[in-house]
């Protein structure tokens, strides 16, 4: 914690298909959270690359809609920074279900952008241990070991 009693952390939040035409306001709500944007990339995920992102939550009945849908198109990965901004970036997307963000958080990003339970606009990591996970599967390190490394010293 800082003098103020804050914590600054990074957490990897991404703007699902169906949202990616309205990044430019997304990003407006980062900044406008406190955030800022330290990494951004728009990428297309693999089924494969999806189901690994989303392990946690294999065994649950959603997985594979989960899955295909993410996989579905292009989305867009940032590492946002800021003071608790894991759990800023969570309130800053609402709650999960984009027709329950209606009712309940009716200026969230899944309440402005998102469908229903499944089409739901955003993602933000749920933990600080998620957040490293998260962050290392689409932003890796160049340095440690990382697979790019290992896979140069395996070669060599
Ligand atoms: S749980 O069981 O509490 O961990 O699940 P929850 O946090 O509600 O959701 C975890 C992620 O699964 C997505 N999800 C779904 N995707 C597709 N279809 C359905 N029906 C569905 N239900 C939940 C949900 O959006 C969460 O994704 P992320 O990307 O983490 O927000």
């Amino acid at each position: 914690a800082n003098k103020l009693g804050s914590k600054k952390e990074r957490t990897l939040a991404m703007i699902k298909p169906d949202a990616v035409t309205k990044v430019g306001s997304i990003i407006q709500m980062v900044y406008d959270a406190g955030l800022i944007v330290t990494k951004a990339k728009m990428t297309k995920l693999t089924g494969k690359q999806a189901a690994d992102f989303y392990m946690e939550h294999q065994s649950k009945s959603f997985f594979n809609n989960l899955v295909q849908f993410v996989s579905s198109g292009p989305i867009i990965v940032m590492e946002l920074m800021g003071d608790e901004a894991v759990s800023v970036w969570r309130k800053v997307l609402g709650p999960t279900d984009s027709g329950v963000a209606r009712k309940d958080a009716p200026a969230s990003l899944r309440a402005q952008f998102g469908t229903d339970g499944t089409r739901n606009a955003g993602h933000g990591s749920d933990s600080l241990a998620s957040a490293a996970r998260e962050l290392e599967f689409f932003f890796p390190s160049t340095t440690g070991h990382s697979r790019t490394n290992t896979a140069k010293y395996q070669d060599s």
